[in-house]
């Protein structure tokens, strides 16, 4: 595995193999690598000739206030995992080479990033469709795999992609949990004991909800009622910052839930961790 630092070296790289007709796959993460990314390498690995993964604290993404210092970081543990499952090549940036001189171009995907997540953390979206971009520009990758976790930024990078006529499929994989339900992130080390021991009961939120959906309910006001009482009761130490019934593409309000079916995303304070999970609800 070739560790590289520098954009132009890896544009240099990727472009030769696209050229040759070698199907490059990209696992973009922020590091701190976890089970969910293992799952991501793997799903990229089983698909392309040669895997790229990029490791890049990007910090356009975090807002004022927010934990860009604090964020997890050992690029070592890192490297080893990443080499294990797969990785051609580990490109891990300095901030200054990916945003070289003035920092004032921006990808930005206005409705899908407006709601959810996008009302606490206004320029995070901004950070990541402009980061995936410049990644994606660099690796020109056939395939490109996000974890569904982070739905909203799934749905965000899926409408630049089509917006910009970049020539990538763009994969979501299933949330990777802990055996006790609890999605896996990086975050989770900012969660104390008592706090890790209440952070399950957020899927158990989700699972409500599909089961009153699997039961008939259509509401989404009741449904996301329901679970924000359920978090209430089951998470004293956490403050709920959003519960919210959305379309799957748009990310926008839905009032009912229709065949087209449904996302029911969450963001839940927890201590230091401010934790998401979405489930997919059929009607
Ligand atoms: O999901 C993440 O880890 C980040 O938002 C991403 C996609 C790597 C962009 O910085």
């Amino acid at each position: 595995m070739e560790i590289i630092k520098d954009p132009s070296r890896l544009q240099e790289i990727c472009w030769q193999w696209r050229a040759e007709g070698i199907r490059v796959g990209l696992v973009p993460t922020m590091g701190y690598l976890h089970k969910g990314h293992a799952s991501l390498m793997d799903e990229a690995r089983a698909k392309s000739d040669r895997l790229v993964v990029s490791l890049f604290v990007n910090p356009s993404q975090f807002g004022p206030g927010e934990d860009l210092e604090a964020y997890p970081r050992d690029l070592e543990r890192d490297a080893a995992l990443a080499e294990e499952h797969g990785a051609d090549v580990l490109f891990c940036p300095e901030p200054a080479s990916m945003y070289p001189g003035s920092s004032d171009v921006w990808v930005e995907v206005p409705e899908v990033a407006a709601g959810l997540c996008g009302v606490t953390r206004p320029v995070h979206f901004r950070g990541v469709a402009t980061v995936v971009t410049k990644l994606l520009m660099l690796a020109m990758p056939a395939l490109a795999v996000f974890g569904e976790k982070d739905r909203q930024q799934l749905a965000v990078i899926r409408a630049l992609v089509r917006a910009l006529f970049i020539p990538v499929e763009i994969a979501g994989h299933a949330i990777v949990r802990e055996a006790d339900g609890l999605a896996m992130s990086s975050r989770n080390v900012y969660l104390t004991p008592v706090e890790r021991a209440q952070a399950p009961r957020i899927f158990e939120g989700l699972r409500l909800a599909r089961d009153l959906v699997h039961a008939g309910e259509r509401d989404a006001a009741t449904i996301a009622g329901r679970v924000r009482a359920h978090y209430a009761e089951h998470i004293p130490l956490g403050r709920a910052d959003y519960v919210e019934i959305v379309h799957p593409e748009t990310m926008t309000p839905l009032a009912r839930i229709g065949e087209e079916g449904a996302v029911l995303a969450v963001a839940v304070y927890l201590g230091k961790a401010r934790l998401i999970d979405n489930i997919l609800l059929n009607g």
